[in-house]
C-alpha cells in the first residue's frame, strides 16, 4: 500500500527520503518517486519496482543546503504502475504526494481539463495538484488554494504539496489515510504515513486526525481543522527499531515465525497472573450487558476471528457471529447494542475494517479493537482497545500478529468467562497454565525446521493443496492455505474436514496435496475419518499430528499436549514454516509477495 515521507531543512534530502522510503517498503509498492525543491527548482526522480531502482537514477545528484522534499511508494490502484502514474504528480509548478482515494476524481478532472488543465497521468492524485492551482488563480493565497483544494476532495486522503510559489512549505492534509508530523531538535520538519520513517529523526510527533491540514515550514508546523487554527499536543515517538531489522534471517517472515515465542510472552504480561486473566484495557466494559459479540476482519485478521468464535462460545458462552469486514460493510447489517462490537486489525489502517468499526459506532455499539498497531486509526476509533504487541511485522504475510491475536483472544474469552462466573476455578487453572506454555510450543525447534525444510521439495507441483482441519483447526486450515498461496503462488484452499464429502472430495487424486491438521485434543477421531476417506481416493496425504497415522504419506509428530490451544499454536508455526520453504524453493520474493500490499488502506 502505498507510503508517504517528507523533509523540510538543510540536510542532504536524497538520503533521507530514500531511507523513510525504505522504511515503507513492508507496505508494498510497485514503484517509488521523489520530489526536491530548494529555493525555485524542483527535481524529481520517478522509477517502477523496487527503491533501489529509484536510488540508481537519483545515484548523481545530492541536495544540500536548505530544501523541501517530498516522496511516495506507490501501490497501484488508478492506472498501471509506470512512471507516469508514479508519484510525485506534477501542476503547472507544484507538486503533490498522495495516499488514499479520490472518490470524485472524475468530475473533477473533466471540470479542469475544461479549464484547459493537462493531465498525464491516469491517476486519481493528479486532479489534485492541478485542483490546487487553479485554486491559486482564483484566491491568489496558497494556504487559501489548499484549504479550498481540501474541502473540495471526496474520498480518503493523506497528501503533501510542495509548490515553487511558497517554495519553503510543505503543506498537507489527513482525511482516512494516516499522517505525522514531527519536528527534530534542530527544528527541521519530516513527515511519514507511518511511525518507521521518523523513527531517530524525531522524538516527539503530531498523529494527524482527520479533518486536519496545514502546512510546515523550518520550525513551525500549523494545523486547521474547519478554518480554524488548532493546537495538538505531540505523542511520544516508539524508539525501538531492532523489529525493523532481520537480525541473521533469510526473510523478514522467518525472524517474525522465530520471534513468536517471545511476542507471544509479551502478549500476556500484566494479563495473564497466577489464577486469573486481566486486562486493564476492558476494566470499563460491562460484559453483563451483551448477549452476543460480532467481530469483523478481514484477511488472517478474519481466520483469528473465527477462531475467536469457537472461544467465545465454548469458553465464555456467549453466542459470537464473525463477518469478513468486506462484507459486512454493504450488507445493511442489523446492529443492537446489545451485541459486543469487536474488531481485529494487524495494522489498524485496513480500510474495509476500519469502515465496518464506524458502523458500529454509529449504531452507538460498544467497540474493542485488537490491533498491532498503537496510534493507529482503528485504536483511535475504537472505544477500547487491546493491542496485541507483536512489535513490527514487515513481512507481507502475517505470522506473528496472527498468533498474538489469537492469543489475545483466548485470554478474552477466559477474562469474559470469569467475570460472567461461567466457568471453575480448576478450569480456570488449566486454562492459564496452557497459556503459560504458548510461547515454549510455538518456539520453532531446529528439527521442526528441518523436517519442513526438507519434505517441501515434494510439494511444488501437483494441482493444488486442501488444508483441513476440525473446530479451531478450521480456521487454522484457511489460513494455512491463505499463507501457503499469498508467497507460493499455488493453488491452496482451506476447508472443515468433515465437509470434503460434500463436493470437494471429487478432486481427490495422488496429484492433490492434503495437509491435513489432526490434534489429539480435539476430533481426533472424526478428523482421522475424514482423512482415511480423501487416502482412499489416492490424494496424497501430509498429517501433521501427535499421534502416528499410517495412511500418510508424509508425517510432521507433533508435541503431545494435554491442550487443543498448544496444538494450534505448534501447528500455526509449522505451517508457516511449510509456506515459507516452499516459497523460498519456489524463488519467490517471501517479503513481498507480488500482488500484495501489507496495509489495504483502500476498498
Ligand atoms: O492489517 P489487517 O490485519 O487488518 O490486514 C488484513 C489483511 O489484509 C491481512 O491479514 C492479509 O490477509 C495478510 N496478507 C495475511 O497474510
Amino acid at each position: 500500500m502505498c507510503g508517504i515521507v517528507g523533509f523540510i531543512g538543510d540536510k542532504e534530502k536524497k538520503q533521507i527520503l530514500i531511507d523513510g522510503l525504505r522504511e515503507l517498503e513492508y507496505r508494498g509498492y510497485d514503484s517509488a518517486g521523489i520530489a526536491v525543491m530548494d529555493c525555485c527548482n524542483i527535481s524529481v526522480f520517478k522509477a517502477v519496482g523496487k527503491i533501489v531502482n529509484l536510488e540508481h537514477k537519483m545515484k548523481d545528484v545530492e541536495f544540500n543546503g536548505f530544501g523541501v522534499g517530498i516522496g511516495h511508494t506507490r501501490w497501484a490502484t488508478h492506472g498501471k504502475p509506470t512512471e507516469l502514474n508514479a508519484h510525485p504528480h506534477l501542476g503547472e509548478f507544484s507538486y503533490v504526494v498522495h495516499n488514499g482515494i479520490i472518490e470524485n476524481y472524475q468530475e473533477l478532472k473533466t471540470f479542469l481539463i475544461s479549464k484547459g488543465r493537462v493531465f498525464l497521468s491516469q491517476t486519481d492524485t493528479e486532479v489534485i495538484v492541478h485542483l490546487f492551482e487553479y485554486n491559486l488563480s482564483l484566491v491568489e493565497d496558497c494556504f487559501n488554494a489548499f484549504e479550498k483544494t481540501i474541502n473540495e476532495l471526496k474520498g480518503a486522503f493523506a497528501i503533501l504539496l510542495m509548490t515553487k510559489k511558497e517554495s519553503d512549505k510543505i503543506f498537507f492534509a489527513k482525511q482516512g489515510s494516516p499522517l505525522i508530523v514531527g519536528k527534530s531538535n534542530l527544528n527541521e520538519i519530516y513527515f511519514s504515513s507511518s511511525d518507521a520513517p521518523l523513527i531517530g529523526h524525531v522524538d516527539d510527533v503530531i498523529y494527524l486526525e482527520d479533518g486536519e491540514y496545514g502546512f510546515a515550514k523550518l520550525s513551525e508546523i500549523s494545523i486547521f481543522k474547519n478554518f480554524i487554527k488548532i493546537d495538538v499536543a505531540p505523542k511520544k515517538l516508539p524508539n525501538n527499531k531492532q523489529f525493523a531489522q532481520k537480525s541473521g534471517f533469510r526473510f523478514f517472515m522467518e525472524k517474525e515465525i522465530y520471534e513468536q515465542s517471545q511476542v507471544i510472552a509479551d502478549t500476556m504480561i500484566g494479563r495473564v497472573k497466577d489464577s486469573l486473566v486481566h486486562f486493564e484495557e476492558l476494566e470499563n466494559i460491562d460484559i453483563s450487558k451483551f448477549n452476543s459479540i460480532k467481530i469483523c476482519a478481514c484477511g488472517t485478521s478474519y481466520h483469528s476471528a473465527l477462531v475467536g468464535s469457537y472461544l467465545f462460545e465454548r469458553v465464555s458462552k456467549i453466542q459470537t457471529s464473525v463477518e469478513i469486514a468486506s462484507e459486512f460493510r454493504y450488507k445493511e447489517p442489523l446492529l443492537h447494542e446489545n451485541t459486543l462490537f469487536i474488531v481485529i486489525s494487524q495494522s489498524g489502517e485496513t480500510a474495509d475494517t476500519l469502515e465496518a468499526l464506524k458502523m458500529a459506532k454509529h449504531a452507538n455499539m460498544i467497540t474493542v479493537a485488537i490491533c498491532n498497531v498503537d496510534n493507529s486509526s482503528m485504536v483511535r476509533v475504537a472505544d477500547f482497545s487491546i493491542l496485541t504487541r507483536a512489535g513490527i511485522e514487515k513481512g507481507v504475510a502475517s505470522t506473528k500478529a496472527f498468533t498474538t491475536q489469537v492469543m489475545v483472544l483466548w485470554m478474552m474469552a477466559l477474562h469474559f468467562a470469569q467475570i460472567k462466573k461461567v466457568v471453575n476455578s480448576e478450569f480456570i487453572e488449566k486454562e492459564i497454565l496452557a497459556m503459560r506454555e504458548s510461547s515454549n510450543i510455538i518456539k520453532v525447534k531446529e528439527f521442526y525446521h528441518e523436517k519442513v525444510k526438507r519434505l517441501s521439495k515434494r510439494y511444488l507441483h501437483g494441482h493444488g493443496f486442501f488444508f483441513i482441519g476440525r473446530d479451531v483447526f478450521y480456521p487454522l486450515a484457511l489460513e494455512g492455505a491463505l499463507k501457503l498461496k499469498e508467497i507460493s503462488y499455488l493453488h491452496a484452499e482451506g476447508y472443515p474436514a468433515g465437509e470434503m464429502k460434500h463436493g470437494p472430495i471429487a478432486l481427490a487424486d495422488s496429484e492433490l496435496f492434503t495437509v491435513a491438521l489432526m490434534p489429539k485434543n480435539i476430533l481426533h477421531d472424526k478428523i482421522k475419518s475424514n482423512v482415511e476417506e480423501l487416502s482412499a481416493r489416492d490424494a496424497t496425504i501430509l498429517s501433521i499430528s501427535p499421534i502416528e497415522f499410517n495412511l500418510s504419506d508424509d508425517f510432521i509428530k507433533t508435541t503431545d499436549t494435554e491442550h487443543f490451544m498448544l496444538e494450534f499454536f505448534e501447528m500455526s508455526m509449522i505451517l508457516q514454516l511449510f509456506a515459507m520453504e516452499i516459497s523460498i524453493r519456489l524463488g519467490n520474493d517471501v517479503d513481498m509477495p507480488r500482488n500484495l500490499a501489507k496495509s489495504v488502506t483502500v476498498e
